[in-house]
């Protein structure tokens, strides 16, 4: 199902490809809300430069020791290293946030630790995050490309569903369907999958239902979305 024309973002993410095939160091931030697909596009990417991908949480490099944290972001870009590994720190906010308003010095020497190890760093390293705005403003300058990843538009909406309705065997030609789509806002990938994966073991009868569950995981994000995320 996976395919970059269902990225929506600032930047042609697919032409990148052989760019960093000709020369793969680099250091990308992508940033956006959570299922348009950041964590998605690294394993693509790792793939179409046949690499392998080296992901990393926020909660793999978090520890509860005094320089943990430093220690952990090290063996991540060591291991990289080693492996020749696209490296994927996924919520890169836990660790980039602004030293401006870090109250503790362990916040202080994480964020520079990161820094030296980016620095450092011959191979390809993608940061993805869904918050931007409290990010360290000397990292961000040291990423070669920030890409904001955003809500699909409208067509991709349209040729996403399509795809899906042919994978579940949905007939999907009514012409009230193309509108019924048009009027849900803020679609991602995930909310796609989301639903796809519950059709397994729900079955959804129809496109048109295939809709409604679209419509129902657009409305948990209703609250958060706007106060949380800021886009
Ligand atoms: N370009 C794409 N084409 C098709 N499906 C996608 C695409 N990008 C993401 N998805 C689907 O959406 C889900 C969520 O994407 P993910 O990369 O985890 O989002 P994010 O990291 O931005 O929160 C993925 O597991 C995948 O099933
Ligand atoms: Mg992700």
């Amino acid at each position: 199902m996976y395919d970059p024309a269902f990225i929506s973002a600032d930047v042609d993410l697919a032409a990148l490809t052989d760019g960093l095939t000709a020369q793969p160091n680099a250091r990308l931030c992508l940033y956006g809300p959570p299922g348009t697909g950041k964590t998605a596009y690294g394993h693509w990417l790792a793939k179409q430069l046949n690499k392998p991908l080296l992901l990393k949480r926020a909660s793999d490099l978090l520890g509860a020791y005094v320089g943990e944290n430093e220690q952990n972001i090290a063996k991540a870009f060591k291991q990289a290293e080693e492996q020749g590994a696209v490296l994927l720190i996924d919520e890169v906010d836990s660790f980039l946030s602004d030293r401006r308003g870090a109250q503790r010095s362990w916040e202080v020497s994480m964020v520079n630790e990161m820094l030296t190890q980016m620095e450092s760093f011959s191979g390809i390293f993608i940061a993805s995050t869904n918050l931007m705005d409290g990010l360290d403003q000397a990292a961000l300058r040291r990423f070669d490309l920030k890409a904001k990843f955003d809500f699909l538009s409208t067509e991709q909406v349209w040729k996403l569903f399509v795809r899906h309705c042919k994978q579940l065997d949905l007939p999907h030609r009514k012409k009230t369907l193309p509108q019924q789509l048009a009027a849900l806002e803020y679609l991602t990938p995930g909310d796609f999958a989301a639903v796809a994966r519950m059709s397994r073991f729900s079955p959804l009868q129809s496109a048109e239902a295939f809709i409604q569950a679209l419509k129902n995981e657009a409305s948990h994000k209703e609250q958060t979305k706007k106060q949380k995320f800021g886009f």
